[in-house]
Order: C-alpha cells, then sequence, then structure tokens
C-alpha cells in the first residue's frame, strides 16, 4: 500500500473524528435531530407494472407498505419519527389518505400550511426513503367525519359520490388543491417517491353516475398532471372498478390503472376484551379459485394489490377498550398466516391498514369511533413498536432481499406429510428459485405439528423437515443466489442478507437446516452457538444442522451465516446507507446510516442500555451513534461491535396535577334567561339539504344549515304563554352525542345516545319533563346538542348530511323564535377546522393558552361538585424532558377502565395549549388515557391545560383525577 494513499485515508479518518465531536457537542442538546434537508432529487424514473409486480425505474419492487395518516398526527416534528419507524420496521411505502375536510374549512377555502403541510409530509417520506401511495379521495371513509368530506358539503343539493354537478365541482376544487401537490412529489418527475394514487374509495355502487362521477375524478387526475398509475380500492375482493382491459366476467371495469381492494379477515376480539378465535386466511390471488372474486386476479395484467389490509381494527364508543386484544388477535402469528398467505397469492402490492393509527383529535373521529384510533397496529398511538411489529419487519426485509419474489407463478402442488398443514409453492420463471408457503391447514388451525414435505428444484430431491406451532406460518426459499453463496434450501426463514452476511430466523427450540452448495469442501467456522455441519462431495451440499436458539455465528467462506431465534432476529435493523446496506444488532431502533469515508454515522433510539454490533460497507471503520463517537473492536463475525453498552434515557421528571393551582369558571350563560343573544343567528330557514327535514311547519334548526359545523352549537328559543309540562327533541348528535336542556334557567337534564349497540344511533329523540309551577309569561328554553361528529358515507346514501343539531321540536304549543350560535370552523387558523365547536368559552378563547384566567376561582381537581352545563378548568405546567430524549406522554383521567367506581355522567374536551385533543366521557368510555404529541406539547417548557367539564351536574359527575403519564421514553429520537 502507497504512503499517499495511507496519509490520505488518515487525513478523512481525522476529519471524520472531528465531525464526530462535533456532532456529539450539539447532540448531546438534540440527539438525533438532522436540520431540515431540501428536497431530495432523483433522476426521474418511471412506474411500471405487470402481472407480477411493480416496476420502478426498471426495477421490479415488492411494496410493503403502511397507512398512516398525517392528520392524525398534529405534529410535523413527529411525521419524520413515525416514518423513520416504519422504514425501520421494513416498510419500503407508505399509504397516506388525505382529508379533504381537514384542509377546508369553507367551499373554495383550503389550507396547507402548519400541520396541514402536505408538502412538508411529502418531503419527508422521500427523505426517509419510503415510497408513497396518495389516497386524496374525494371519499376516505377511514373513521373520519364525514368520512373525510368537509362538513360544508352536507348542505350541497347534489348526491355525493355521483355525478352531480355541483358535488362534481367541489371535488374539482379539492381535487385542484391537493394533486398540485401531489404532483410534484411523483417519482416520474424526479421530485418525490409518489408511485400510486387512488381515486375514491370503496365505491360500491357501480351505476352510470358513479361511472361517470370515477371517469371524471381520473380525468381530472391526469389534467392536474397525475402521470403516476390510478386505482380504486374495492371494498373486498369484488372485482369491482378493475382496469377496462382485464376481460374477466363479472367484474366492473373502470377508468382505473391497476385493481386494488381491501380485506380485514383476521377475526376479532370479543366485546369483552378477550382474543377471538383466529379465522383463515383468503387466497385472494393466485392460490385461489377462478373468477372475478378469486383466482389468478380479477385484474389478469395487474400485480396483486392489497391496498388495505388489516393491521388492526378500530374501537367504539362505549366498547370495553379492545385495541391491546387487537394488538393480540391481528399480532406476529396473524401477521405470518394472513400476509405470508398473501406473499404466497403474488399479492406484490400489499398496504397494512393501520401501520400507525394515532389520535382522532378535535372533532376528527367518525360517529363510530373515540379519540384514540391506536387501531392495535404494529405501531401504537404513542409511537412505540408493539411486540407485533418483529414480525412485520422480517417479512417486510424479507420481500425486499429475495428479489426473485418479484416475479412468480404458481409451481407444482406439494404434499406435505400430514393433513394437518399445507404448502403453497411459487416459482420464479427467470431465477427458478422456489418459495414454499407452509401454513396450518386450515389456515385458522393453531395445532403443534411437525412433518416434511418434499422439494424438488434443480439442485434436486429433498426431503424437508418443518414444525408449525400455534398459529403460525413459514416461507422457505430454496435453489437461491445467496450473496454469492448457493443456497439449497434452509428450513430457517432468511430475514435479510447483505455483502458478506446472511440472517436467517427461526422459532426459539425449533430445529433448522441450511444446505448451500459448493465445488470443493468450504472452510467452515461456527464462531458462536451450536451447529453441526456436514458435507457430501457427491453433490457439494454443505449442510448446517442446528436448533434456533439465541444467535448461531457461522463463517462459510467469506459469508457470515448469522441464524437466530425470535427475539434475537429482533435486536436487528438493516438501514441504507450511501457506501450500501447496514446491519445493526443490538439498540432499539436504528433509524438511519450516513457512510462518509470510513465514518458510518448511525442514529437510533434505546429506550435502555444497548449492545451496538454493526455489518456496515467494508470502508467503514468508526461508528458513531447519535453523533457521538462510539470506541467500537472488530469481531471474528467481521462486524465491529462497541466496547461499551450505549446509554438508556434518564428519567423523566412529570409536575403533579393533582397539587397544580386549577383556575376555575363556570359558562354556558345561554341558558340564563338574561342571555344576550341578539347578535345570534335567526333559524329562519325552510329548506335544508339535510336528509333530516323539520317536521312541517316547523323551521330549519340543523345547524350545518347555518354554518356551525363541529363540536357543540347552541339554541334558544323564545315563546310566550304558559310552560310545556315536557318537551321533546329529534336531534342529531354523532356517536355518544349529548343534549341538554334549561327552560328559564332552570335545568331539565341531559340526554345521551346509547353507545353499546351494534349500530349505535347518531340520532335520537331526547324529552324533557318541565317541573310544574313555571310562571306563564316569556320563556327561553336554552338547548345545547354535542356534534360528535358527521356520519361517514360508505354506502353511497347521502348519509353525511344527516343533521347535526336540533331537528324538530314537540310539546310547544306556540310560536317559537329560535336562535342559534356554533363555532366557527374558521376562526382558529393554527388548529384549523375541526379544533373546535361553540362552546362559550370556546367563543370567547378560554381554550388558548394565552388567556387571562386570572379572575377566575380556584378549585381542587379532583373535584367534589359540577354545576349542570360546562365549566372550566385551566392550570399550567412545566415539562423538563431531558434533551436528547424523545417522552411520550399522555393525559389520564379517572382511573382505568375496570374501575368499579360509578361513572359520573360528564365529559371532557381536553384542550392542551389551544389543541382540541380528545373528548373523554366519564359513562361512556373506554379511554381514560390521551397521547399528548410533542409538538402540541412543549417538553422543555411552560403548558396550559384547559379542561372543559361537560356535567349533568351534582356531587358524582363532577371531574375526577387528571394526571400526566409516562407512555415511554427513548434515548435518541427526531429531536424537537
Ligand atoms: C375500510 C375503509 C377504510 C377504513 C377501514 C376500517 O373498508 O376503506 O377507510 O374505514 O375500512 O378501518
Amino acid at each position: 500500500m502507497r504512503f499517499d494513499g495511507w496519509g490520505r485515508r488518515l487525513r478523512t479518518i481525522l476529519a471524520a473524528l472531528a465531525t464526530a465531536t462535533l456532532l456529539g457537542t450539539s447532540a448531546a442538546a438534540t440527539a438525533g435531530a438532522a436540520p431540515p434537508a431540501p428536497r431530495p432529487l432523483h433522476p426521474p424514473r418511471t412506474v411500471g407494472f405487470d402481472q407480477y409486480s411493480m416496476i420502478i425505474g426498471g426495477q421490479r419492487t415488492f411494496i410493503w407498505s403502511g397507512e398512516m395518516h398525517a392528520y392524525r398526527l398534529p405534529s410535523p416534528t413527529l411525521w419524520r419519527d413515525v416514518l423513520e419507524k416504519m422504514k425501520a420496521t421494513g416498510l419500503n411505502a407508505v399509504s397516506f389518505y388525505f382529508d379533504w375536510g381537514y384542509h377546508s374549512p369553507a367551499p373554495g377555502v383550503y389550507d396547507f400550511t402548519g400541520v396541514r403541510d402536505m408538502d412538508r409530509l411529502l418531503t419527508i417520506a422521500d427523505q426517509v426513503g419510503l415510497y408513497v401511495i396518495a389516497r386524496p379521495g374525494p371519499y376516505i371513509n377511514a373513521e373520519t367525519d364525514g368520512g373525510g368530506f368537509p362538513a360544508w358539503l352536507t348542505t350541497q343539493a347534489g348526491k355525493a359520490r355521483s355525478d352531480a354537478p355541483d358535488y362534481l365541482a367541489a371535488t374539482d376544487q379539492w381535487q385542484s388543491a391537493i394533486d398540485a401537490i401531489i404532483a410534484r412529489h411523483q417519482v416520474t418527475n424526479g421530485t418525490g417517491s409518489v408511485i400510486l394514487y387512488q381515486i375514491e374509495n370503496e365505491l360500491a355502487a357501480t351505476g352510470t353516475s358513479q361511472r361517470n362521477y370515477l371517469q371524471h375524478l381520473y380525468d381530472k387526475a391526469h389534467a392536474d398532471g397525475i402521470g403516476v398509475p390510478i386505482f380504486h380500492n374495492d371494498k373486498g375482493r369484488n372485482g369491482i372498478w378493475v382496469p377496462a382491459n382485464s376481460g374477466v366476467e363479472g367484474t366492473v371495469p373502470g377508468p382505473t390503472d391497476l385493481y386494488a381492494f381491501d380485506g380485514y379477515p383476521g377475526g376479532t376480539c370479543h366485546t369483552d376484551g378477550s382474543v377471538g378465535a383466529p379465522s383463515a386466511a383468503p387466497d385472494w390471488g393466485i392460490q385461489g379459485a377462478g373468477g372475478a372474486k378469486g383466482g389468478a386476479t380479477a385484474s389478469p395484467n395487474t400485480p396483486g394489490f392489497a391496498a388495505e389490509f388489516g393491521g388492526g381494527w378500530f374501537d367504539y364508543w362505549g366498547s370495553v377498550g379492545t385495541y391491546p386484544c387487537t394488538a393480540q388477535r391481528q399480532g406476529s402469528g396473524y401477521e405470518r398466516v394472513f400476509y405470508g398467505t398473501n406473499i404466497a397469492n403474488r399479492l406484490t402490492v400489499q398496504n397494512f391498514y393501520m401501520t400507525f393509527g394515532g389520535t382522532s383529535w378535535g372533532w376528527l373521529p367518525a360517529p363510530v369511533v373515540y379519540t384514540s384510533y391506536d387501531y392495535g397496529a404494529a405501531i401504537d398511538e404513542a409511537r412505540q413498536l408493539r411486540p407485533k411489529a418483529a414480525a412485520l419487519k422480517s417479512l417486510g426485509y424479507f420481500v425486499q432481499s429475495v428479489a426473485p419474489l418479484t416475479k412468480v407463478d404458481k409451481g407444482p402442488d406439494v404434499l406435505p406429510s400430514s393433513t394437518a398443514v399445507k404448502v403453497e409453492h411459487t416459482v420464479n420463471p427467470d431465477t427458478d428459485t422456489h418459495f414454499y408457503f407452509a401454513v396450518h391447514n386450515p389456515s385458522s388451525a393453531t395445532t403443534d405439528d411437525s412433518f416434511t414435505f418434499p422439494i424438488s428444484t434443480a439442485d434436486g430431491s429433498y426431503t424437508l423437515p418443518l414444525r408449525l406451532n400455534g398459529q403460525d406460518a413459514k416461507t422457505l426459499v430454496a435453489d437461491y443466489d445467496l450473496e454469492g453463496q448457493h443456497l439449497v434450501y434452509s428450513t430457517s426463514e432468511i430475514e435479510t442478507h447483505l455483502p458478506g452476511v446472511a440472517l436467517l430466523h427461526g422459532r426459539d427450540g425449533e430445529s433448522g437446516e441450511t444446505v448451500l452448495r459448493y465445488a470443493s469442501k468450504p472452510a467452515v467456522q461456527v464462531l458462536s452457538g451450536s451447529a453441526t455441519s456436514s458435507y457430501d462431495p457427491a453433490t457439494g451440499d454443505l449442510k448446517l444442522s442446528y436448533t434456533h436458539h439465541g444467535l448461531i455465528r457461522v463463517r462459510i467462506n467469506a459469508l457470515t451465516l448469522l441464524i437466530a431465534d425470535e427475539g434475537t432476529a429482533n435486536t436487528f435493523w438493516r438501514v441504507d446507507s450511501e457506501a450500501g446496506p447496514v446491519l445493526v444488532r443490538g439498540p432499539e431502533l436504528v433509524r438511519t446510516a450516513h457512510a462518509a469515508g470510513p465514518l458510518l454515522a448511525l442514529t437510533g433510539d434505546t429506550t435502555a442500555p444497548a449492545d451496538l454490533e454493526v455489518w456496515g460497507p467494508r470502508q467503514s471503520l468508526l461508528v458513531t451513534w447519535n453523533g457521538v463517537l462510539v470506541p467500537a473492536r472488530p469481531t471474528t463475525s467481521r462486524s465491529l461491535t462497541a466496547w461499551r453498552q450505549l446509554p438508556g434515557p434518564a428519567p423523566v421528571p412529570l409536575p403533579d396535577l393533582s397539587r397544580a393551582t386549577w383556575r376555575y369558571a363556570p359558562e354556558s350563560p345561554e341558558s340564563q334567561p338574561g342571555f344576550a343573544d341578539v347578535s345570534w343567528r335567526t333559524a329562519d330557514l325552510t329548506t335544508t339539504n339535510s336528509t333530516t327535514k323539520p317536521p312541517a311547519g316547523q323551521v330549519v334548526l340543523t345547524a350545518d344549515d347555518y354554518g356551525f359545523h363541529h363540536g357543540d352549537v347552541w339554541y334558544r328559543g323564545h315563546f310566550a304563554g304558559s310552560a310545556p309540562p315536557s318537551v321533546s327533541f329529534d336531534f342529531g348528535g354523532g356517536g355518544a352525542g349529548l343534549i341538554q336542556a334549561w327552560l328559564d334557567g332552570k335545568y331539565l337534564g341531559q340526554y345521551v345516545l346509547p353507545t353499546n349497540l351494534a349500530s349505535p344511533p347518531t340520532r335520537g329523540t331526547a324529552t324533557f319533563v318541565v317541573p310544574p309551577g313555571m310562571p306563564d309569561g316569556d320563556h327561553v328554553l336554552s338547548v345545547m346538542v354535542r356534534n360528535d361528529s358527521h356520519n361517514e358515507d360508505g354506502g353511497v346514501n347521502d348519509a353525511h348530511k344527516e343533521g347535526r343539531g336540533l331537528i324538530g321540536v314537540t310539546g310547544l304549543s306556540t310560536a317559537v323564535t329560535w336562535k342559534i350560535q356554533g363555532g366557527d370552523s374558521s376562526a382558529d387558523r393554527v388548529r384549523g377546522p375541526l379544533n373546535n365547536g361553540g362552546l362559550y368559552g370556546e367563543r370567547t378563547g378560554w381554550y388558548l393558552p394565552g388567556f387571562d384566567d386570572r379572575g377566575w376561582t380556584t378549585r381542587p381537581v379532583p373535584d367534589t361538585d359540577a354545576p349542570a352545563g360546562t365549566s372550566w378548568y385551566r392550570t399550567t405546567f412545566d415539562l423538563r424532558v431531558p434533551r436528547g430524549e424523545d417522552a411520550s406522554l399522555g393525559l389520564t383521567i379517572g382511573g382505568d377502565s375496570s374501575s368499579t367506581q360509578p361513572r359520573g355522567h360528564y365529559r371532557v374536551l381536553i384542550f392542551v395549549n389551544g389543541w382540541n385533543m380528545g373528548q373523554y366521557i366519564a359513562d361512556v368510555g373506554p379511554q381514560h388515557t390521551f397521547v399528548l404529541p410533542t409538538g402540541v406539547l412543549d417538553p422543555h417548557g411552560p403548558n396550559t391545560l384547559a379542561l372543559a367539564v361537560t356535567s349533568d351536574g351534582g356531587p358524582v359527575n363532577a371531574l375526577e383525577r387528571v394526571q400526566l403519564a409516562n407512555l415511554a421514553t427513548a434515548r435518541g429520537g427526531v429531536g424537537t
């Protein structure tokens, strides 16, 4: 080696060390934080496809995608956190719904700033290295208010999701706005990572009007510059809206380039929260029966594409809280069986709904859900990887590492030795690589079966022993080029491989064998763990036999073979650097790897002291972790391993809110007879486009007609004469909607829409008895209706136009003049249209951090009594989360769901620094803990909490204990 070469190398190392030290200093402040990078520029790439897979830039690509909704995480900084976690979890794509209503408070008004900055979102996705499946609706469903329709659309005459001109004019507005953003992030332009675009969602009506409507959306997308393939998401695998040239009998052709469908077949949780029995995985591709609903595909010229495949399920008002159960039911075993079945069926585009569910904050939740949209997903609402993320990661690394999987045909039938199992067989016609998907028969079975099955490849015939225990499935690979070594077969599964190293895995305690082929006897060295090897000179087969346990390391010629049990496999992370892929073992999470000369800079998280071992590009000699140089030594496994463990996080001190000073003020002044409502709008409309017309002779009262779309709406009805004995209100309130009424300031009571039914009503009738003895004269009836959002329109029947607020009133015999007041969706430009309703405290800024509450009295929390109506509690608290740590915090109200204490008849809107982070309903449940994302919370400063407590009045209906909760702490994160 020449001296000047060494000199250059030394200089690079010294320069790298200097950078590392510098990074080290600043990293102490914000570990893992990177300055916002400019939008990456790539060469433009084509997006093509055939029946096998997507072909991006000429390269077949298995799309392993996760769904997340930026609108369910009002913190752009944390978008990067979640997207990096998705990437680390083996996903190479993210699917985003875009919620029209989230951006549009009024016709013609669109907002893409702050938490609604979708350009920023798409830039981050590209920087993180995720392809994007863009799903802008116009209709999305998604358990969001109105299924993603803006609330102002409820007042349109034309039928939604049809070719009605006023509706199409509205969707044109939205598409013009959102397409402009999506279009400039297309892979095909070289300025982003969008590869697919969805028009409409589950449009199950297939009449001419819907066909015209879809065509209109398709043409508009093209006119707006969308050049990537366009698809629709079929509600189930029904062959609806397949590309026109599909030609499969029984399908419905549509203006689409690709056919995609969704499915949630995993089995459910019982209403008591216990895990239900698994169901069997459907063959929705080449292993299935023929025809529109099964068979090779309903669309023979396009890849198998699950636009949504269950990654969990949502939960509803009044449930016992099923997310923990769902995370198990749709857990690792489910993922292996169901996603594995999809792989065997050649579904090479799979998107898991949800991978991060997030929070339906403000008035986002559709009537069918409460605030938490955790979904039992792989990444929980507090942004932590659940155990089930491990199987998602294994499968994701596998489908991205083993390229022949992107082009397979159904192989000859394989007959296992036991009828308790089946083996689905696929073969790549170019490389002759074979894939054997072994699963129980039926796949819902959970027995413990050991069996053998025969394989026959170009390498010869073999009999493979295998075991399936519990809800499990395995995909084995045979006749495969494993980093230049020839893999004959392995009964361990391939997790990933990169130059010089391969990682295989199997269940702890199960035996495995791996056969590689060499022209002459290779040098084999078992570096750790136990494995035996034998070489057969006749075939050239080198056979390794072992039991999966911990980490077995075997060196064969130039290859380091790592064979891990599941728990150990989960400690590995594969990340890409400029110099090639990197495999890391040890930390809780590895986010990024950058290679510069001999320096390999890693970022990631630890939740406890952790090992660090790295298989990086050849030239990587120095490793930094979150900017700090990590002293490391080379190992016989050809890795670098840190001398010392990486540190875990320091404890996070949290203020005790029961010791805080709580400022208190009652409101609901609208309930009092003397309240001045002269400036309120008089309810004088006589026609409405809502599906709920007023009774004959009454004016329209439905709130949307008067521009009051979200949250609470107040009515004051003035009439003269004698007081009625009772009065009944037909009202629309959404999920767990509420009505409270007063006559001349006297509280009549409240009524809550029932929630414990299979299909809970969103509209109901409340009858209040008027106490006797009210004097004759002028009266005022004050009514507050809480609108827990508009219905979705899944049935294409304008269900979102069901009236909200009052619909009709019976029991009053004289003429009534109604005044109405609600929230202004355009008022809070920062927090957006869904943050506020029409409570007095909202209309006058009590929810905002800057509001001066010094004139208020103080009250203890928990409190001992509550007035009927709404009252506010405000406090401030300081957070001192250690720098360089990511603490995921929440707010807990009351006990846990299993508490046997009487449930108070009260509910709370939780405003954190002005952000409406959810609704607690004590007597409905199930949610007690509300996730508060960093960004909404300032982790290093003062924060303001304002609670709007709406109560039925009295001591048992008073505010319970309120506490901050630390849901997880990591050292690392994306910085704040
Ligand atoms: C799908 C729908 C999604 C969502 C999901 C259930 O059918 O396309 O928008 O509603 O069901 O979470």
